[in-house]
């Protein structure tokens, strides 16, 4: 099963109600995601070199316990078990991703040692019937990269695209579905304005740039790989987008909503999908003074490249209200005016809020304003404080209602018209949550980091149960 042509589907009529169940459509994909410095370890080995998240997490302060991920879940020896688990379940769909620095060490010098072990990762995806769904950039850049510049620096998107056609050349007559990056939003936000990620830059305009030049590694390795793709491969990109609530239907509150969309959700959905960056939002960061120069001809035209598939990863709404003109929000470059509030109950372990239907109705607005590509939830979960019991099970109970409603979500808004074509859970395996470290546990699956044992919670088990009858009960 691909993620995009699956024969008879029809995901905009094909939702069904039938017996306290809420059906989906034929051909609707169910899967799991994890992310190669999340899971990965063996960050020595067959010569892989430094990434930013390397450099950033042995960096005292930066992550939540002195953790990072060099164990981390020794996925890298133990994938096959890992695989085993995806099959186990009975999904579609496995989402990984390819460790640059593994590939390209030094930025620069190809490590086909590196490439070798997403060779062996592939087959034995292909080998459990499971679909691999590769992402090129889930945030760990060769360390050599970020002492060029980084995303900073225009050259590294000329970079990310010749590494994509490296992985390409290696992997593409037996992976279908590419993604280039995961959540542009953190790597420019996080990594260059809070500086809560990696390379934990903090610095407004950095942030800005990055996120221009992550879109225009994006639409470079778009070109690049479509050259080489024949008409069953699927092109993608995966996006955080903030589904914006304030409290009040008044011009000050629509109005702190339209500049937070702006900046996390139109910067990013408009020169993708309608070739060129929102006025309102280049207006609101004039203060950067030569975007000009930092966005050259025929940058936006690239980064409108045509994509098959739009992923979301949808965790929590986004609160805020106006505030004085002159407040600085701490949260995005350049946000004056406006204030994020607290999250508010029911909270995850993460303290994250919980609120499905903002899953729906953010996928019913792309569905509208996007209309020409299909979606796909390609993360969707929720971190608890989950422990083995003494008879050696994990009984997540918080977990598998958090699935339950979202899951509920998504069959409402493709009720409501939205082309949704799959679900991937966050995450297969608990794992290394950045800047959190392994202090917060996402996965369907326990892991124990002493001995490494996994252990499928009860969660895992539910969402093999609704994935088998492809149907949530309503
Ligand atoms: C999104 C990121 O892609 C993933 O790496 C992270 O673990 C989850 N959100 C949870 O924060």
């Amino acid at each position: 099963m691909s993620v995009t042509d699956s024969a008879g589907h029809n995901a905009t009529s094909g939702v069904t109600e039938t017996e306290g169940a809420l059906v989906f459509p034929t051909g609707f994909i169910w899967g799991t995601a994890t992310a190669s410095y999340q899971v990965e370890g063996a960050v020595d080995e067959d010569g892989r070199g430094p990434s930013i998240w390397d450099t950033f997490s042995a960096e005292p302060g930066k992550v939540l316990g002195g953790d990072t991920g060099a164990q981390a879940c020794d996925h890298y020896h133990r994938y096959p078990e890992d695989v085993a688990l995806v099959k186990s379940l009975g999904l579609d769909v496995y989402r990984f991703s390819v460790a640059w620095p593994r590939v390209l060490p030094d930025g620069r010098t190809l490590e086909s040692r590196g490439l070798d072990f997403y060779d062996r990762l592939v087959d034995e995806v292909l080998a459990a019937g499971i679909d691999p769904m590769l992402t090129l950039y889930h945030w760990d850049l060769p360390q050599a990269l970020q002492d060029m510049g980084g995303w900073e620096n225009r050259d590294t998107a000329y970079r990310f695209a010749e590494y994509a056609e490296q992985v390409f050349d290696r992997l593409g007559d037996r992976v279908l579905n590419w993604t280039t990056l995961n959540e542009p939003w953190c790597s420019a936000y996080l990594g260059h304005f809070t500086g809560l990620h990696a390379p934990g830059r903090t610095d407004a305009r950095a942030a800005l740039v990055a996120a221009h030049h992550l879109l225009l590694g994006h639409g470079l390795a778009a070109s690049a790989l479509r050259a080489k793709m024949s008409e069953r491969h699927r092109l993608s990109i995966v996006l955080n987008l903030a589904q914006v609530r304030v409290d009040r239907d008044d011009e000050a509150h629509r109005d702190a909503a339209r500049r937070v969309d702006g900046l996390q959700n139109r910067l990013f959905l408009e020169p993708l999908l309608h070739g060129a960056y929102p006025a309102d939002v280049l207006a609101d960061t004039s203060w950067v003074g030569d975007w000009d120069t930092v966005v050259q001809p025929g940058d936006t035209e690239l980064i409108n490249a045509p994509l098959d598939l739009l992923g979301i990863n949808y965790y929590s709404p986004t609160r805020v209200e106006p505030a004085e003109p002159e407040f600085v929000s701490g949260g995005m470059p350049g946000l004056r005016g406006v204030r994020h509030l607290p999250p508010r109950g029911p909270l995850t372990g993460f303290d994250w809020e919980q609120e499905p239907a903002a899953l729906r109705d953010l996928l019913v607005r792309l569905s509208k304003d996007y209309p020409e590509v299909p979606l796909m939830v390609t993360e969707n979960g929720s971190a608890w404080a989950d422990e083995v019991r003494p008879d050696g099970t994990v009984v997540d109970p918080e977990r598998e209602n958090y699935l339950l409603g979202h899951l509920r979500a998504v069959h409402e808004a493709i009720e409501r018209g939205a082309d949704i074509r799959g679900y991937l859970a966050w995450s297969l395996l608990d794992n290394f949550e950045w800047a959190a470290g392994y202090s917060q546990r996402f996965g369907l699956v326990h892991v124990d980091y002493e001995t490494q044992k996994r252990t499928p919670k009860s969660s895992a088990l539910r969402f093999a149960s609704v994935a088998a009858a492809n149907a949530v009960p309503a």
